[in-house]
């Protein structure tokens, strides 16, 4: 039986209201003269690529064309500008798809390959340089993770890149940057972070995955660290989600969440996700519906599944959203927290057909490294019986 495990994470995490403004010390600490800043229009519009800019002494570069998906296309654009403009550090402003498009640019500059063969595990040979993640949404955990998902402009389809070497150098979480994000939004990523937190605490555990002779697995299990990343993730959204999503100004609720999404990044990309993210992968390309939302509809069908072999678990993630320590309570609690902050509840709200349900199971089934981090041995009819649960 395997009896070690690993465990990785950023070098530096500086959070807090007002740490955008220690931009230029993080930048200073890697002596750099030149410094590429990736992020989008929005993030434009409302002064803050600016403002960045101008914390940092030496030459910068902004790059604001980022967009809500970026392609394999846009990295290779975002290639000819990094190597035109050379810049020691790269900073990412926005949420997931603009951190996501930094990371790959790195990727493929410092590894000279096509950004299409950088999907998979592993495939990064070497440092992508330094990486500052400076996220605005509080969701996908990329500022933590060592992932980075683009569509793959050879066949439309979102691909993800898996390596220890996409996790940024440094994350700056500062939740004021927060405080513009609207509400539809601030919901779809918390459930995103929820679900990242429930599903590294549900994974199997790491002792039940074989060993990988080349080293670390792209996903280790469950294990004890992971279990304090992932419990603190939950209790804090327990505690803010709804609040973020109503109250846009509250600072205490955005920087609750937005160390909620850190913390589930750290989980996740370490212990692993697993059913939940399987099934919302082609539901999401399917009906064009938010990550955040395919996740939440799923969730409670999953945390059911998982009952029979996770019962004491889930029970306690009860306890941690603030409800009783029993597992009905806790998978009622997400399913209200989903509902209340007005994400749709099941998969014909998004468009699905009943028809559709056995093909959405074969695509998640297919999805290998997901599935076995299952804590039970699962089928396809199984995801398809989530799926007709999650109608
Ligand atoms: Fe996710």
């Amino acid at each position: 039986m395997r009896t070690t495990w690993n465990s990785f994470a950023n070098s530096r995490l500086l959070f807090g209201p007002g740490s955008l403004d220690l931009l230029g010390q993080v930048v200073g600490q890697f002596q750099a003269k030149r410094v590429m800043i990736f992020s989008d229009p929005i993030l434009e519009s409302l002064g803050v690529l600016k403002r960045a800019a101008k914390l940092i002494t030496g030459k910068t570069y902004i790059f604001s064309d980022g967009e809500a998906e970026p392609s394999t296309n846009m990295v290779r654009k975002c290639i000819a500008l990094h190597q035109d403009f050379k810049p020691d550090v790269v900073v990412a402003i926005g949420g997931g798809s603009n951190m996501d498009l930094a990371k790959m640019t790195c990727a493929a500059v410092s590894s000279g390959k096509e950004p299409e063969s950088l999907f998979g595990f592993d495939q990064i040979p070497g440092p992508i340089g330094p990486l500052i993640c400076i996220p605005t949404t509080a969701g996908t955990g990329s500022e933590s993770s060592a992932s980075a998902v683009v569509l793959n402009s050879c066949d439309g389809k979102k691909a993800a890149a898996l390596s220890s070497r996409l996790r940024p150098e440094v994350a700056i979480i500062d939740p004021e940057l927060a405080l513009t994000c609207p509400p539809k939004l601030t919901a779809e990523s918390g459930i995103d972070a929820l679900t990242h937190a429930i599903e590294a605490y549900l994974a199997v555990e790491f002792y039940r995955l074989k060993e990988f002779e080349s080293g670390p697995r792209p996903y280790e299990g469950n294990h004890p660290l992971g279990d304090l990343y992932a419990e603190k993730a939950i209790r804090l959204v327990g505690e803010h989600l709804i609040e973020a999503t109503k109250n846009s100004q509250n600072i205490e609720a955005r920087a609750g969440m937005a160390l909620a999404a850190y913390l589930g990044g750290l989980a996740f990309s370490n212990c692993g996700v697993t059913l939940a993210h399987a099934l919302e992968y082609p539901i999401g390309s399917r009906y064009e519906c938010s990550h955040g939302i395919g996740n939440g509809i799923v969730l409670p069908g999953v945390m059911r599944y998982m009952r029979p072999v996770r019962e004491s678990r889930i029970a306690k993630i009860g306890g941690f959203l603030g409800v009783t320590d029993s597992a009905d309570e806790a998978i009622n609690e997400v399913s209200r927290l989903r509902e209340e902050c007005g994400l749709p509840n099941c998969l014909s709200a998004v468009g699905a057909k009943r028809e559709d349900l056995p093909s959405l199971a074969a695509t998640a089934f297919s999805l290998k490294r997901l599935m076995e981090l299952s804590p039970a041995e699962v089928s396809e009819s199984d995801l398809l019986d989530i799926l007709k649960e999650s109608f």
